[in-house]
């Protein structure tokens, strides 16, 4: 992209992983409006299988109808009973992504 201005070194890692033959898991934190979700897309190209944003000052309901919401989007087969929990929420990814 080219009006992405910098984070040579946090492209350079975020490519690393990308590159990586096992699983990663990278935690990308600061204040808002410094770029985390500009430097993620513009270095992951928007090929994401599953994206979620949570949700500022919400409740777990919301977040896991969110989540369930998002879920549909990608994959039409699905309901839109929301999971009960974070761990119902996890295993319900985990086998879409990995069935
Ligand atoms: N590396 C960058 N180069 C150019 N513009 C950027 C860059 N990072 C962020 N911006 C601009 O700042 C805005 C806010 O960044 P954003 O990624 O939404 O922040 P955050 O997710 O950290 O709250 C973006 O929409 C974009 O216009
Ligand atoms: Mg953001």
């Amino acid at each position: 992209m080219s009006n992405f201005i910098g984070r040579k070194e946090e492209t350079a890692l975020l490519h690393a992983l990308l590159q990586s033959p096992k699983s990663e898991f990278v935690a990308v934190y600061g204040r808002r409006r410094v770029g985390k979700t500009f430097l993620i897309r513009t270095v992951f190209e928007n090929r994401f299988d599953f994206q979620l944003t949570g949700q500022a000052r919400s409740n777990l309901k919301q977040q896991l109808l969110n989540f369930q919401d998002a879920l549909q989007s990608v994959d039409p087969g699905e309901g839109n009973k929301p999971p009960k929990s974070w761990f119902e929420t996890f295993g319900k990814l985990r086998r879409w992504v990995d069935p």
